[in-house]
C-alpha cells in the first residue's frame, strides 16, 4: 500500500500543501517546530481517524481557521482512491472519493499506516490501556467488524456500569448485560490472542538482529479468558462469582477492558529491566513485528511512519535499523539532520525540506 499524494488545507501549521510521494522512503527534514510531525500526523489521521497526539480534534485546525482538510490518494492492489477527512470545529466527516461515509470502521484501514511515535518509548510503563489501544489500532485497522464490536462492548459496558450505580438493581437485567458483554468480547479475545501470538513469534528475532546478540522475548496476553478455549463458560463462571464484588463496588470487574499485554526480555519485566536503548529497539521490533502481522492478513504492507527514530540509536545501530527496514515498504521518516540518513539507497529516496509549513524539494547533496 502507497499514498501517492497528499493535500492539506488548514491542517495545522499548513494552509495549503500538494505533495507527491514518487519515491519508496520519503524523508522530512527540518529544523524544530516547522511542520515535520504534523504531516506524519495527517497520513496517520487517513489511517485510523484519530490524532496519536491529542484528544481535542479542533486543535487539527489552523488557528483563525474553520475546516481542517487532509486529502490523501491511497494506491493498492484494487487501485487509488481518494480519502478526505473534513474536521470542523463540531464535527468531522469522511469520504472515499467524494462519497460521504456514516461509519468510522468502513473507512479505517483504507489507509493502513503504521506510526513509531517518541512517544511510544512509554509504552511498557504506561498503563494498560495504551498497551490495549495498540491492539485495538493494529486489529480495528485490520477488521471494520472488530471495530464494531469493541464499539459495542464499550456501549454496553457504559450502560452495566451505570446500571450498577442504581440503588437497588435488578440481577437478571445485570445478567442480560452481562450475557451481552460475554458474547461481544469472545471475538474480540481471539483477535487478539492470534495477534499477540504472531508479534510473539516474530518479535524475538527481529529484536535480536537489531542487537546483534541472543535475547529472548515474550509477550504475555494478560486477560480474564487466560488460556481458555470454552470462552463463553469460563467468562460466565467470572462474571457470576464477581457479581457481588460488581454491586458493592458498583463497576464491571470482569472482561477485555482490564486486558494488557506484558513484555518480558530474558524472562524480567520490560520496564523494570530494559535499558532505554533496548526499549527503543524493542518498539522498533514491535512495529516490524506489526507490519508482518498486517502483511499476512491484507497481503501488502502498510505504511510506515517514522517521527524522530534516530534519537538515542548509536551509530551502529542506526544503520542496522535502516538495514532491516522490509525492501518493500513505504517509508515516510522525520529528522532534523541529514547526516542520519547516510548510506541509505539514495535512487529510493526523496528528501523534502520542512520550513514553516511549507514543502519544497530538499537541494542540498547529502550522500
Ligand atoms: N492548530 C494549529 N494552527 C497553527 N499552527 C499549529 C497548530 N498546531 C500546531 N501548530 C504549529 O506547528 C508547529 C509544530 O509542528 P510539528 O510538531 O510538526 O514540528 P516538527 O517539525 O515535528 O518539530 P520537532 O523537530 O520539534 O519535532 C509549531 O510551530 C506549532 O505552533
Ligand atoms: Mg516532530
Amino acid at each position: 500500500m502507497r499514498i501517492n499524494e497528499i493535500r492539506l488545507n488548514n491542517f495545522r501549521n499548513y494552509s495549503s500543501l500538494k505533495l507527491r510521494f514518487d519515491k519508496r522512503i520519503n524523508v522530512l527534514i527540518g529544523d524544530n517546530a516547522q511542520g515535520k510531525t504534523n504531516l506524519l500526523e495527517a497520513i496517520s489521521f487517513l489511517s485510523t481517524v484519530r490524532s496519536f497526539r491529542i484528544k481535542d480534534e479542533t486543535d487539527l485546525i489552523k488557528k483563525e481557521c474553520d475546516i481542517a482538510r487532509i486529502e490523501g490518494m491511497i494506491q493498492s492492489s484494487v487501485g487509488e482512491k481518494r480519502l478526505t477527512v473534513m474536521i470542523g470545529h463540531s464535527g468531522k466527516s469522511l469520504l472515499i472519493h467524494k462519497n460521504p461515509v456514516k461509519r468510522t470502521s468502513e473507512f479505517i484501514g483504507q489507509c493502513n499506516a503504521v506510526l513509531f511515535t517518541p512517544a511510544d518509548m512509554d509504552f511498557f510503563e504506561a498503563p494498560p490501556k495504551v498497551r490495549r489501544r495498540m491492539m485495538d489500532v493494529e486489529l480495528s485497522k485490520l477488521s471494520p467488524v472488530y471495530m464494531e464490536n469493541l464499539n459495542q462492548y464499550a456501549k454496553v459496558l457504559k450502560e452495566r456500569n451505570t446500571y450498577l450505580k442504581q440503588d437497588r438493581p435488578d440481577i437478571e437485567y445485570l445478567e442480560v448485560l452481562s450475557d451481552q458483554l460475554i458474547a461481544l468480547q469472545i471475538p474480540i479475545i481471539e483477535s487478539r490472542r492470534e495477534f499477540i501470538a504472531f508479534v510473539t513469534k516474530r518479535i524475538s528475532t527481529l529484536f535480536c538482529e537489531f542487537m546483534e546478540e541472543k535475547f529472548e522475548i515474550d509477550i504475555k496476553y494478560e486477560s480474564e479468558s487466560e488460556s481458555h478455549t470454552d470462552l463463553a463458560l469460563h467468562l460466565n463462571q467470572k462474571m457470576t462469582a464477581s457479581l457481588k464484588r460488581d454491586l458493592a463496588l458498583k463497576i464491571t470487574h470482569v472482561g477485555i477492558h482490564r486486558d494488557d499485554a506484558k513484555f518480558a526480555l530474558n524472562g524480567f519485566d520490560v520496564s523494570a529491566f530494559a535499558s532505554q536503548g533496548q526499549k527503543r529497539m524493542l518498539i522498533l521490533a514491535l512495529k516490524m513485528a506489526i507490519l508482518e502481522f498486517i502483511v499476512s492478513k491484507i497481503n501488502t504492507y502498510p505504511i510506515l511512519l517514522l517521527d524522530d527514530v534516530f534519537s538515542e540509536l548509536d551509530t551502529k545501530k542506526k544503520v542496522k535499523f535502516a538495514q532491516l527496514l522490509p525492501k518493500d515498504v513505504q517509508i515516510m521518516i522525520t529528522t532534523t539532520e541529514i547526516n542520519e540518513i547516510k548510506g541509505w539507497p539514495a535512487s529510493e529516496i526523496d528528501v523534502f525540506l520542512v520550513n514553516n509549513g511549507v514543502i519544497t524539494p530538499y537541494k542540498e547533496d547529502y550522500r
